[in-house]
């Protein structure tokens, strides 16, 4: 199985995104490190320890990151997207086990160096692993798998930028900058995998606590794309097809390659524009398949504590 450690803003995407990896039989999860964006570090950090105790995951080593980005001070989530404790305002209960101590800096460190083949997936804004990048003797990132930017898609904040590139596009420059692996699921190919009101009914469906806490965050989410983003009630799987990518679990990827670049200057700040002249960086242009299909599928197959 393939180690993955998860860098993320949980969030309503991210928290899909965590509970379909924790149901994918190819990856493991050795670690998650959180980082302001749709909640604060530590609001994300309590969310995700919160949905893997309801899963009964008590070993996954979780902790807290960047509070605030590196061109501004964190000032306030997404609460219209994603409510104001991140996870559609459904009350979780806080989770009787603590965050891991060691800065998330530290973390991804420790498993980089014991998993020299491990995947980094991150979710959200690239505060962290800018940070991870520029800590001198660190171990390299063997494959990074982004879900971020938007090439000949229009933006999700502006009409050019991604929301975890435009919160922080410093942190992501630096991250482009290294000579990693580095594959960008960006809003090209995020925007057509989307989940429905039928979805919805199916995700109901499945036993267990983890699945009813999902289907009870997302009819916030489903509220904020409906009219505004998509004609009819359907939001996009964003996170969820990032963690897909990473897990391998997709037929018929097309990809792009190019070395990745970031406009930091106003009006274009977080556009994320891809030039020829680099194999080792590439964004998802396609896919063959259904992201929510595997994504009930994996849910459906894991039994669930209930
Ligand atoms: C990305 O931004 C966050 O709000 C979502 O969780 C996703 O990672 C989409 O632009
Ligand atoms: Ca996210």
């Amino acid at each position: 199985r393939r180690p993955i450690l998860v860098d993320c803003d949980t969030g309503i995407d991210d928290a899909l995104a965590l509970a379909y990896l924790l149901a994918e039989p190819a990856v493991e999860v050795v670690g998650v490190t959180t980082v302001s964006g749709n909640t604060d570090a530590a609001r994300a950090a309590a969310n995700t320890l919160s949905l893997f105790e309801l899963a009964g995951v008590h070993d996954i080593p979780v902790a807290i990151g960047a509070h605030d980005f590196r061109g501004r001070a964190y000032a306030g989530g997404a609460p219209h997207v994603h409510g104001g404790d991140g996870v559609g305002g459904i009350a979780l209960t806080a989770a009787a086990r603590a965050h891991d101590a060691r800065p998330a800096v530290e973390l991804i460190d420790h498993l980089a160096t014991r998993h020299p083949d491990l995947t980094v997936l991150a979710l959200g804004p690239l505060t962290n692993l800018a940070a991870y990048a520029e800590t001198s003797g660190v171990a390299a990132c063997d494959h990074l798998v982004v879900m971020g930017g938007a090439f000949a898609h229009s933006g999700n904040v502006t009409a050019w930028a991604e929301a975890n590139i435009h919160n922080d596009p410093e942190a992501a420059a630096v991250v482009f900058a290294q000579d990693w692996d580095t594959t960008l699921v960006p809003l090209d190919v995020t925007m057509t995998q989307t989940l429905d009101e039928a979805d919805l009914v199916r995700l109901e469906a499945i036993p267990g606590a983890l699945p009813r806490a999902l289907a009870a965050m997302l009819p916030l989410y489903l509220d904020f794309y409906a009219g505004r983003v998509f004609p009819d009630r359907r939001c996009a799987l964003h996170d969820p097809l990032a963690a897909m990518v990473a897990a391998g679990a997709l037929r018929g990827v097309s990809v792009t390659s190019g070395h990745v670049d970031v406009r930091l200057e106003r009006g274009e700040r977080g556009r994320t524009v891809s030039s020829r002249g680099s194999d080792t960086q590439r964004w998802v242009r396609g896919m063959k398949g259904s992201a929510v299909e595997v994504l009930l599928e994996r849910l459906e197959a894991r039994e669930w504590p209930v």
